[in-house]
């Protein structure tokens, strides 16, 4: 009777006896690439600003391109936040709000502009998931409908780090960070310019802004100024576990999100960290 109850006490793990801060005795058993959940999975995040904020004009057809690749691939699109979270951000820091509060609120501006663009393709089958469904029950979603809408932000919340007063980590490290995790075929990121350039296109240097149409999250974590894509998505690309590339397009010129799905070089690519597979 004893001895059960020894047996029982001491689970055998390779883990249960050391100290998680120490590389060296963890690397062994946590170093290993990780399995990929939706290997087939394409995901697709929507700008907030740069096509949701635009209305028909910009919403429409992409709308209709996504439905033309619906037999083709099976989707994850991941809608961001756009001009009412930046609204927002003013209005809570002028109240004082910490970031954590305004965190899950823009975070809900986002969740607006994915049902939105749910409602567009509830036609072919598609709704928005929210995270608690898509952590637990995206396969079977994607059993049901070729796509599934959600919101781009990253569930932080309360728990966003404190080092600006605006979340550090938005849709695009939100789209990422789930992409990289669910180990997606690819993630292509679609704004209203062409890709990343030296400086932004529409400010006030944009006469000298040079494309760039291939370079990495290390080399553009170097570039002085602005991106069209979240600071924290270089952080989080440097520790990728199977995304080697994310396809920044522009969604404004029909046929480019089709041509970026079908793995055609027509926006900027930003390499990751993630190691090829041996
Ligand atoms: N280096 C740069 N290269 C390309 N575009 C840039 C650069 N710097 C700034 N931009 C600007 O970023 C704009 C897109 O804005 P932003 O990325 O905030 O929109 P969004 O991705 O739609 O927003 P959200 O993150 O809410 O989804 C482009 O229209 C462009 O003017
Ligand atoms: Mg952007």
């Amino acid at each position: 009777m004893a001895d059960t109850t020894n047996n029982i006490k001491h689970v055998a793990s390779p883990l249960a006896r050391q100290t998680l801060q120490d590389a060296d005795l963890t690397r062994p058993v946590a170093g290993g690439r990780p399995i990929r959940l939706l290997p087939w999975l394409q995901v697709v995040k929507i700008g907030g600003r740069s096509i949701m904020d635009r209305g028909r004009d910009a919403i429409l057809p992409i709308v209709d391109e996504i439905r033309k690749l619906l037999p083709e691939h099976r989707l994850l699109i991941l809608t961001g936040a756009g001009i009412r979270a930046r609204h927002l951000y003013s209005v809570g820091l002028d109240l004082g709000l910490p970031v954590g509060s305004l965190a899950p609120l823009a975070a809900s501006e986002a969740g607006q502009n994915g049902h939105m663009l749910a409602s567009l393709l509830a036609p072919e089958g598609v709704s928005y998931v929210e995270h608690p469904t898509l952590n637990s029950q995206l396969a079977i979603h994607l059993s049901a409908a070729r796509a599934v809408v959600g919101s781009a932000f990253p569930p932080y919340h309360h728990h966003e780090f404190p080092t600006s007063r605006i979340p550090h980590h938005r849709a695009d490290t939100g789209a990422f960070l789930l992409a990289d995790a669910l180990g997606a075929a690819g993630l292509t990121i679609v704004e209203d310019v062409d890709g990343v350039y030296t400086t932004d296109p529409h400010g006030p240097a944009g006469d000298q802004a040079q494309f760039l149409r291939e370079t990495s999250a290390v080399e553009l974590a170097k570039l002085p100024g602005t991106l069209p894509v979240d600071r924290a998505l270089l952080e989080v690309m440097a520790t990728a576990r199977h995304l080697e590339r994310v396809q920044v397009v522009n969604g404004l010129v029909p046929g480019r999100l089709t041509a970026a799905l079908r793995g055609e070089h027509v926006g900027t690519i930003i390499t990751t960290g993630a190691r090829p597979v041996a």
